[in-house]
C-alpha cells in the first residue's frame, strides 16, 4: 500500500488525517460515526469510529476495544496502528491514565510527558522484523508539535506538567512500591501500561504521536492500596476535560505538518509495497 493513494474516504468526503487513541470516556465524542474494520498483515483492528469533528475528520479507535475488553499486555499494537496508516492517518493523539510517580503530581492533573522509558516485556514492539534492518531515530519520541497544542489547550482547563518521563511497564497487574521506587530514581514522573509500543509504531510508519495522560492514581506504595474502581473513578471525573482539551486541539491542527515525525523511514516506502 502506499500511503496517499486509494485511500477510503468518509461522509465529509475527505480523508482521515487525525487519529484517536483512548480508553472508555471519549466514546460519546463519536455517537455518530461511521463504524468500520481495517484488516493489516498484523490481524483486524478494533473497531475504528469515524466522524467529523470541529470541521475535520477524525478517526477513534478505543484502544482496549469495545467495552473495554482487552487488557493492555493482549493489544494488538501492532494492527491498531497499521489500521490507522492504512487509514491515511497523520497525527494521533493518545489518551492513557497513569499513576503518579512524582510527588508533586496529583489525582486529576493533566500531563504531556516529553520522554519515556519501556519496561515493557513480551510485546510485538517493532514493524521491522524483516530485513533491511532498520533503526528510527527515537530522540524526541513524542511529536514537538502535537505536544504544544496540547499543552497550550490543557493549560486552559486545569493544572498540566508539561515535563514529565513516561514509563510503560506491562502489566496487568499494578506495579510493587520498590518498582515504583526505582522508577523514581531513575527519573520517571507517571507510570502506565498502553503507551508502548503504540508511540514507537507510530514513529515507524512517520506517524506524528503525542499523547495527552491523565493522572488517575498516585503510584503504588505512596497512598495505600490501588483498586480499580480508584482509577476508574477519577478517570471518570477528569472525561470531560480531557474530552475538551481534544476538541480544541483538534480544531487548531494545522493542515501541514511542520515537525521531523515523517522522516522516520516508513514501513510502505521502505518494503516498496
Ligand atoms: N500503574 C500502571 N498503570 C496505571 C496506573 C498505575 O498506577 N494508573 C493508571 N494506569
Amino acid at each position: 500500500m502506499e500511503r496517499g493513494r486509494n485511500l477510503k474516504r468518509f461522509p465529509s468526503d475527505d480523508v482521515v488525517r487525525i487519529a484517536i487513541i483512548g480508553g472508555s470516556g471519549l466514546e460519546e465524542l463519536f455517537s455518530s460515526s461511521e463504524k468500520i474494520y481495517v484488516g493489516t498483515p498484523y490481524g483486524i483492528s478494533h473497531e475504528i469510529s469515524v466522524c467529523e469533528l470541529q470541521g475535520k475528520t477524525v478517526a477513534f479507535l478505543p484502544r482496549h476495544g469495545r467495552g473495554h475488553t482487552v487488557p493492555p499486555h493482549k493489544i494488538n499494537y501492532r494492527a491498531n496502528i497499521y489500521a490507522l496508516y492504512k487509514l491515511g492517518v497523520e497525527r494521533i493523539i493518545a489518551t492513557n491514565a497513569v499513576g503518579a510517580i512524582n510527588l508533586d503530581f496529583k489525582p486529576g492533573d493533566l500531563v504531556v510527558p516529553h520522554d519515556l522509558i519501556d519496561f515493557t516485556r513480551q510485546r510485538h514492539l517493532t514493524f521491522f522484523d524483516q530485513p533491511p534492518v532498520t533503526h528510527i531515530d527515537f530522540t524526541e519520541p513524542y511529536c514537538p508539535e502535537i505536544r504544544r497544542i496540547l499543552l497550550e489547550k490543557a493549560k486552559k482547563v486545569g493544572v498540566v506538567h508539561e515535563r514529565a518521563i513516561y514509563v510503560c511497564t506491562e502489566g496487568p497487574r499494578f506495579e510493587t512500591p520498590a518498582e515504583i521506587r526505582m522508577f523514581r530514581m531513575l527519573g520517571c514522573d507517571v507510570v502506565g501500561m498502553t503507551g508502548m509500543p503504540e508511540a514507537a509504531l507510530a514513529r515507524e510508519l512517520g506517524i506524528c504521536y503525542a499523547t495527552l495522560c491523565f493522572v488517575s492514581n498516585m503510584a503504588a506504595g505512596i497512598s495505600g492500596r490501588l483498586t480499580y474502581e480508584e482509577v476508574s473513578e477519577v478517570s471518570r471525573v477528569v472525561m470531560p476535560k480531557v474530552r475538551n482539551v481534544i476538541m480544541e486541539a483538534v480544531s487548531s491542527m494545522p493542515e501541514t505538518r511542520s515537525c521531523q515525525c515523517a522522516l522516520s523511514p516508513e514501513l510502505g516506502r521502505k518494503k516498496g509495497v
